[in-house]
């Protein structure tokens, strides 16, 4: 295998790891407690959030590239959204927990992609 063509998409496990993370971390939203600020903002249906998630998570660790088709930016889209450091913090740790829980995924690889999706989320703060 030329390890020059491999993606962070491959890496983790393609199309079914990114649904399993996308899966748990909003089931993660809707279900403790914890998350209830972050829940809040969102609509009760969260199917939309669900696929707009797993496309844009799959076109930046180099998988399928639809989200880019749709061109929105990412930070257009939340700038809207009354983003606090507290809302912030539980994003970054519901996406922690969903990605530490899939079960084979190359720890170096889950610590690199968490800590700049956290880096992503806490540039978000506004308020
Ligand atoms: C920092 C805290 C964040 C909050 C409070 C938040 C909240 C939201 C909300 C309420 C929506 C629905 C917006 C709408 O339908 O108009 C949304 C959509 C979305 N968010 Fe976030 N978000 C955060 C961080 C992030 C981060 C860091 C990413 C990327 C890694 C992300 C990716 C997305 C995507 C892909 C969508 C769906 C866009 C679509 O397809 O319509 N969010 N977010």
């Amino acid at each position: 295998m030329d390890l020059n063509s491999v993606t962070p998409y491959e890496m983790l496990g393609g199309d079914a790891v990114v649904r399993a993370i996308v899966d748990r971390f909003y089931r993660l939203m809707d279900e403790e407690e914890t998350y209830g600020e972050l829940r809040a903002l969102h609509e009760d249906d969260l199917s939309g959030v669900r696929a707009g998630l797993t496309e844009f998570l799959s076109a930046w660790l180099g998988g399928p590239k639809t989200w880019f088709d749709r061109k929105i930016c990412m930070m257009s889209l939340h700038r809207p959204l009354p983003i606090t450091p507290e809302v912030a913090r539980q994003w970054s740790e519901a996406m922690a927990r969903a990605i530490s829980d899939q079960p084979d995924v190359d720890e170096k690889l889950a610590v690199a992609m968490t800590h700049r999706l956290m880096d992503m989320a806490m540039s978000m703060v506004n308020e």
